[in-house]
C-alpha cells in the first residue's frame, strides 16, 4: 500500500500581507538578528517567538571559536523560552536570516536540529505554533505546524507512519 504525506503552506508577496501577529514576529526577528554573533560564518539569523499573551522572546545565532559550541537563533529563542517560567503558549515563530543569500530567489529555511527542537515545544502545547519565514525577495511563507516541515519526527505522538 502506498501512503502519501501532503501539506499546504501560505505564500505572501510581502510582509504587509501577513496577519498582525505574523508581522510582529518578522519585525522582532529582524530586531533579534542585530544581536547575532556570527564572526565565523558571517551568516546572521534572528528568531522571535510571539506568545499568546503578546509578549515575546528573541534569539539570534551565537557562535564560538570552538565551532560546535555555537547555537542557532531558533534554539537560542526556544531554550530561553523554556528556561523562563512562562505559561503563555507560543503562537508564532518568525525567522529571518541569510547574509550569503545574494540571489533574490534564495530562501532561508531552518536546520534539522532546530526543527526537532521546535517540534518538542510545539507538542508540549495545546496548539501548534506557526512558523513564518522571510524570503530574500521580501516575500514570506507561513507553515501552520512544524510537523509539515519535519514529518514523522523522532518521538512525536502527533504523527504515525
Ligand atoms: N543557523 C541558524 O541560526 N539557524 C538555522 O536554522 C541554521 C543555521 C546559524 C548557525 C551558524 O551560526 C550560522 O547560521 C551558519 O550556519
Amino acid at each position: 500500500m502506498k501512503k502519501e504525506f501532503k501539506f499546504t503552506y501560505d505564500y505572501f508577496n510581502s510582509v504587509d500581507e501577513l496577519s498582525p501577529v505574523q508581522q510582529k514576529a518578522i519585525k522582532l526577528a529582524k530586531e533579534a538578528l542585530k544581536q547575532a554573533y556570527a564572526p565565523y560564518s558571517n551568516f546572521r539569523v534572528g528568531a522571535a517567538l510571539v506568545l499568546e499573551d503578546e509578549t515575546y522572546v528573541l534569539g539570534s545565532n551565537q557562535e564560538n571559536k570552538a565551532y560546535p559550541s555555537g547555537l542557532c537563533a531558533e534554539r537560542v529563542a526556544l531554550f530561553s523560552y523554556g528556561a523562563m517560567k512562562n505559561t503563555s503558549e507560543i503562537k508564532v515563530l518568525g525567522i529571518v536570516g541569510g547574509d550569503f543569500m545574494k540571489d533574490e530567489k534564495e530562501t532561508f529555511s531552518p536546520c534539522g536540529s532546530c526543527r526537532q527542537v521546535m517540534a518538542e515545544y510545539a507538542d508540549n502545547q495545546k496548539e501548534p505554533f506557526e512558523i513564518v519565514l522571510l524570503n530574500n525577495d521580501g516575500s514570506c511563507v507561513v507553515f501552520e505546524s512544524i510537523h509539515h516541515l519535519l514529518p514523522f519526527i523522532f518521538g512525536s505522538p502527533q504523527q504515525s507512519l
